[in-house]
This record gives structure tokens, C-alpha cells and sequence, in this order.
């Protein structure tokens, strides 16, 4: 695990957006996952930029993490409104190629079995980009007993529900149920990078570098068993562990 932290937040949206082009570059058909979040915004401005100075994203496939279940795809607060208004609408990226898990779906078990089959088919995920909660969870792997390995419905805790809250008009508003990929599912993309930035994933960050334990309790400290990832943080997350 490689641990980089930047000074600030533009720093480290840079360099997760160039990791990304140095990925598209080397291989124009790369299979990228996708995360929503505040954290990659500054990562997807970056790449929107990179789009208009020549990158071309036409070959990637895309495969998101997750999706709020029982929220419609138009609803702005669906992870597909998101990607699309911060990342794909601005870049050339095939339609046809984006994959983002359906939230509308009846048949759940069978989506999720067709979604991890779909990344198989892709080749797996080159590079997946991760956030963090300040609970540990990656995707919507929440602290729990057990750990679901593949793509699975899963339920939000409290914490997340708190955490998601900011974007809805009121917090009965917010999914309690989501479609999110499987620690399973992280675990065999390529590479990971894991960003986090900000005081508020400073305790979290503590928690998961100090002394590496691999725990369903912070789900993110099963990256520890991932030969490459890259943790990038800026100061004030990371400013914790440096104390
Ligand atoms: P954030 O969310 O980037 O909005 O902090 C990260 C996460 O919950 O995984």
C-alpha cells in the first residue's frame, strides 16, 4: 500500500486524475470503476479537463460502485444523475459502456449476478477509484459482523444515512437500502486508489493506517490484503496520523 498525502485538495484531485490518464493512455480500453461522493469531484473536474485538452475516454468501459435502491435514475440524488452531471455528459465517454447499478431493478439477485458477469466479461476493473466513510466503508460496505463478497443489496447505517442527509431536502428522504459492489468485487480490480481529503476522515484515516489490522469493522482496512493501491489523502486528513 502506498500512502501519499498532498497538501492540499487540488494536489490530490491532480494526481488521482493523472493516475487515471496515465491508466487511459497506456491502455485507451481500460475498464475504470467510478465512485460518487464529494471526495472525486475534484478528480472528475480535472479529468473533464484533460477531456478538452485531447484525452480521449471513447474505448473506456465504466463500471460504477453503487446505487441508492428504490431511488429512480432521474432522481438528482441517484449516483446515475451524479456521474452523468459531474463526469459523462462532460467527456466523451460510449453510453453504451457505462455501467451503474440499477436501483430501479425487481429482480436484485439477478441483477447483481449479471453485474458481476459483466465486469468478468470486461476483463475486471483495471483501476478503481474509492472514497472512504468516515465509518470505513467503501462503497456501501458498511462496519458490520459479515462482509457480502460479491455485488449485493445491502442496508445503510445510521452513520451513512447521517452522512448522505446533507444532499436531500429531509432524512426520511435518504435510501435506506443500496446496490454496492462486494469487498469482493474491490478486491479483484487491478489497482486501487483510495482518496480522502478533509478533518472529518482524519479519525478514520488514524484508525485505518496506525496499525494495520484487517477488520469487517473498517471495511477499507481489507485494501491492507490488495498488492497495489494508492491512498492518496491531503494534509488535513491525514493530519491524525501525523501527530
Ligand atoms: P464523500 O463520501 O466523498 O462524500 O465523503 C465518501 C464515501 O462515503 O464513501
Amino acid at each position: 500500500m502506498r500512502i501519499h498525502i498532498f497538501e492540499s485538495y487540488e494536489e490530490l484531485s491532480k494526481k488521482a486524475a493523472e493516475i487515471i490518464k496515465s491508466q487511459i493512455v497506456l491502455k485507451n480500453d481500460s475498464v475504470i470503476g467510478f465512485a460518487t461522493g464529494s471526495t472525486p469531484l475534484g478528480t472528475y473536474k480535472e479529468l473533464i479537463n484533460m477531456y478538452k485538452e485531447g484525452l480521449d475516454f471513447s474505448d473506456i468501459t465504466t463500471f460504477n460502485l453503487d446505487e441508492y435502491y428504490g431511488l429512480p435514475a432521474s432522481d438528482v440524488n441517484s449516483y446515475r444523475y451524479f456521474m452523468y452531471n459531474n463526469l459523462f455528459d462532460h467527456i466523451n465517454v460510449d453510453r453504451k459502456k457505462v455501467h451503474i447499478p440499477d436501483g430501479e431493478t425487481n429482480d436484485v439477485e439477478k441483477f447483481c449476478k449479471d453485474y458481476e458477469q459483466s465486469i468478468q466479461n470486461a476483463g475486471g476493473i483495471d483501476l478503481q477509484i474509492l472514497g472512504i466513510g468516515k465509518n470505513g466503508h467503501i462503497g456501501f460496505n458498511e462496519p458490520d459482523d459479515n462482509m457480502d463478497v460479491p455485488t449485493h443489496l445491502t442496508g445503510l447505517t445510521e452513520d451513512t444515512i447521517n452522512a448522505n442527509s446533507r444532499f436531500f431536502d429531509s432524512i426520511d428522504q435518504v435510501p435506506k437500502q443500496a446496490i454496492t459492489m462486494g469487498l469482493g468485487t474491490i478486491m479483484k480490480s487491478k489497482r486501487i486508489l483510495l482518496l480522502a481529503s478533509g478533518t472529518d476522515k482524519a479519525e478514520i484515516i488514524e484508525r485505518m493506517l496506525k496499525q494495520p489490522v484487517v477488520t469487517t469493522n473498517i471495511p477499507a482496512s481489507f485494501l491492507f490484503l490488495h498488492n497495489n493501491v494508492d491512498i492518496l489523502v491531503d494534509e488535513k486528513a491525514a493530519s491524525e496520523l501525523e501527530k
